[in-house]
């Protein structure tokens, strides 16, 4: 059964120019693009997506990240696409996400990771809804 998960390509990925790079990898890897746009999140929106970490240390940095320059957003497709989107990400802190994978090969530290995954079903629909309206989903 074929499953949607949201991604963001973020600030630091973008600038650098690996946008196209990045989808191409996650279309290699079976995800099918459902929706996409460019987006320059306001700090409230920022705010609101990670709500779950406002309490933590990092939330101001992660907020000031987000926000710095445009991001790229994207509805994907495929089979088991929240747990093998994670997957093809890499681990959290780039510097120990495993080789090949998204983070290895575009991030930076812990906070510039070049790529948010959804990370369960659950939270895939409330981002997607978050960002696209359903009659933008093709
Ligand atoms: P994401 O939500 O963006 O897919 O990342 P994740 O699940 O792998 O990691 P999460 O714990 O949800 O953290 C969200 C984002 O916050 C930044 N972060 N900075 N400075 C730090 O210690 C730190 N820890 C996390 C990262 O940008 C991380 O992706
Ligand atoms: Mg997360």
């Amino acid at each position: 059964m074929s499953q949607r998960t949201l991604t963001i390509l973020k600030p630091d990925s973008v600038a650098a120019g690996k946008a196209g790079a990045i989808l191409a990898h996650l279309e290699r890897e079976g995800f099918r693009i459902a929706g996409v746009k460019k987006i320059r999140l306001a700090p409230e929106q920022a705010r609101a997506f990670y709500a779950v970490h406002r309490e933590r240390s990092f939330f101001g940095g992660l907020v000031r990240f987000m926000t710095e320059g445009p991001v790229i957003v994207a509805a994907l497709e495929r089979a088991d696409a929240v747990p093998h989107l994670r997957t093809t990400m890499g681990a959290t802190d780039s510097q120990k996400a495993e080789a090949g994978t998204v983070r290895n090969l575009y991030g930076t530290d812990i906070e510039r990771n070049a790529i948010h995954g959804s990370d369960s079903p659950e939270n895939a629909a409330k981002e997607i809804a978050f960002f696209f309206a359903e009659a933008e989903l093709i």
